[in-house]
């Protein structure tokens, strides 16, 4: 019998979807702003506890959202880390701004807190902080540095969803926090995301530029006689078809999460004694307790090692990946962005970090399974 593959991701289906999208098409209406994208919005508002939350159709799209909120303009500059996707420079070089990179934490990975006070400038505007693998980022620290310098903080929170630090969701600490339900994710749509507005000020300009820079909302609520253009703005607004798919992953949030934790905990275990011999050094989650276990990597001796390990793992069928590659000396990152020293945490990170298969139907036994072929890695290059 041929051995099953471990995939690196597999999109994870719940039950209700399709049951949710046959009750969108029966309502009538499957453009944006319907029954279901009441519903999903609702309940973020309820579940992570913001004021106002808005669907849309990705996290690249919140961050776009986000930017222009922001006010951000042409030479303004906006700190972020350069061990991140694309999008989160990309939303504010679209509006001319210049992305500063600062390095990241050598435990977390996120924003390296005590580094950003030498990157701020009289033309710097925000920062936007990264929970990476849904780890918090030093939200005290940030919001008093935000706080300090009239900073405006965004969080991208694309992989943060249900993660929470001290009991608060991330997303929810800034001025603006962006989710990401790319099937990639723990709660998924396809593509989709969310901006939360947690500053009341933000609402109303919030609502325009969802739907294309016009009043339309509040035509919808009967508060004006007829919609027109009043703002800049886009269409940013999810169809109902992707909602309805998105409120039946949404209603199973938590245990997607609780699973997700369990497999987690599982890796971190199971490779404890690799990292006792030193030959990986294990994420950093505090006592082993990931805050929604949206990733789970180790970091390699060496970038060697990581690519004969990859190999060595793929010809057992199980597909480990890498990222980022950092945005600072990508060619656009060259182009639009500027460093604050070398990076050296960002350099050594991505040369090393590799990610463990990890989705949300995996079983405890095919993270054994990983688990086993590294050990078998380490035993075969200890001998060699
Ligand atoms: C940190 C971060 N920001 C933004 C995004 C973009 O999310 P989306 O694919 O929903 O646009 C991602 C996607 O992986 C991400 O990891």
């Amino acid at each position: 019998m041929n051995k099953q593959i471990i995939p690196f991701n597999k999109p994870y289906v719940v039950g209700k979807e399709l049951f949710y999208i046959a009750q969108a098409v029966m309502n009538g209406g499957i453009a944006g702003d319907g029954q279901f994208t009441r519903l999903c919005q609702e309940w973020l508002e309820v579940n992570l506890g913001c004021p106002r939350a808005l669907l849309t159709h990705s996290c690249t799209a919140a961050l776009e959202m986000a930017a222009i909120l922001a006010d951000i303009g042409p030479g303004d500059e906006v700190i972020m880390p350069s061990f991140t996707f694309v999008s989160t420079a990309n939303a504010f070089v679209l509006r001319g701004a210049v992305p500063v990179f600062v390095d990241v934490r050598e435990d977390t990975l996120n924003l390296d807190e005590r580094l950003i006070e030498a990157a701020i400038t009289e033309k710097t505007k925000a920062i936007v902080a990264v929970h990476y693998a849904g780890q918090p980022c030093d939200m005290a620290a940030l919001l008093h540095l935000c706080d300090k310098h009239g900073l405006i903080l965004i969080e991208d929170a694309a992989q943060a969803i249900l993660a929470r630090e001290k009991d608060r969701a991330l997303g929810t600490f800034g001025h603006l926090g962006c989710l990401s339900f790319h099937e990639t994710k723990n709660v998924i749509s396809g593509e989709g995301g969310a901006l939360l507005i947690n500053d009341p000020k933000l609402i109303e300009r919030a609502e325009i530029i969802w739907q294309k820079g016009t009043n339309r909302k509040a035509f919808s609520r009967g508060e004006v006689s007829k919609y027109t253009w009043v703002d800049v703005g886009s269409s940013f607004l999810p169809s109902e078809l992707t909602a309805a798919f998105l409120y039946a992953q949404l209603e199973q949030g938590e245990s997607i999460n609780i699973h997700r934790r369990a497999l987690y905990e599982s890796y971190y275990r199971q490779l404890k004694p690799l990292e006792a011999d030193g030959c990986l050094t294990l994420p950093c989650a505090p006592g082993g307790k990931p805050a929604n276990a949206h990733i789970f990597y180790v970091l390699m001796r060496s970038n060697e090692a990581r690519g004969e390990l990859i190999a060595f793992l793929r010809e057992r069928g199980i597909h480990a990946v890498f990222h980022y590659v950092p945005l600072h000396d990508s060619p656009a990152g060259l182009r639009y962005a500027r460093s604050v020293g070398q990076l050296p945490v960002t350099q050594e990170v991505s040369a090393s970090l590799l990610r463990l298969p990890l989705y949300s139907d995996m079983t405890i036994e095919q993270v054994t399974e990983v688990c086993e072929a590294i050990f078998q890695f380490f035993a075969g290059t200890q001998k060699a």
